[in-house]
């Protein structure tokens, strides 16, 4: 199969960079990783990148102040530049501007920690514990113009425990980001999501419909 070229935004320490990465090399994902792009100068995900030879540079928000669609821009610059088809944001900590998704129409994901819609923006396990939720999870998603509205591609549940803290429920939620994420890539590589209005469909997928939880 065809490997699709993914470019991948990032801002700091690049677990979920790291994921891909080492599921592309066991084979499950038919994709390379043709650029990372930081907004931050001293970004692990950047050393993560580079260990595995792949470009990563640093793109600068200095100088664009209060002009997000022109950085977006730069970014999308870098990204045609490398051949990038689709565009995984993976703790890339910037708003996105209609820039970076008119060039990117259809093809720009994101991963949030939570279920969306719960709990969209900054410190969601923290207002999940303190919402009292039983379950949390994370969302791949497609990114749309809003804050973590766009349509929904997959998601994860894991249980909330009575006595979590932020750090033990993120750790529980980041192992499952770091296997929905290389799932959604494949799904989207190999052609098989249909987005319609905000239902995503993946064809030829089947799931039980006894995969229900209960907590506690
Ligand atoms: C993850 O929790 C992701 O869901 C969120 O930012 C965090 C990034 O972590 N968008 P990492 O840089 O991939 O380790």
């Amino acid at each position: 199969m065809k490997k699709i070229r993914i470019g991948v935004l990032v801002s700091g320490r690049g677990s979920n960079l790291q994921a891909i990465i080492d599921n592309i090399k066991k084979g499950e994902v038919s994709a390379e990783v043709a650029i990372v792009i930081s907004d931050q100068a001293d970004a692990y995900a950047l050393e993560r990148a580079r260990k595995h030879a792949i470009p990563a540079v640093h793109v600068s928000a200095k100088g664009y102040k209060n002009r997000r669609e022109d950085y977006d821009n730069a970014l999308v610059q870098e990204l045609r530049k490398h051949g990038v088809e689709l565009v995984c944001l993976a703790g890339f900590m910037r708003i996105i501007s209609p820039a970076l998704i008119k060039a990117y129409p259809g093809r720009l994901l994101n991963i949030h920690p939570a279920l969306l819609p719960a709990f969209p923006g900054l410190h969601v396990q923290k207002a999940a514990l303190e919402h009292g939720v039983k379950f949390s999870g994370c969302t791949v998603h497609f990114v749309d113009e809003g804050m973590d509205t766009g349509p929904i591609i997959i998601q994860a549940v894991v249980p909330v425990l009575d006595n979590d803290t932020e750090e033990s429920l993120s750790e529980r939620i980041l192992a499952q980001e770091h296997k929905i994420y290389s799932r959604a890539i494949q799904l989207f590589a190999e052609g098989r999501l249909k987005i319609e209005g905000r239902r995503v469909t993946a064809s030829g997928g089947e799931t039980s419909i006894d995969k229900f939880l209960i907590n506690p």
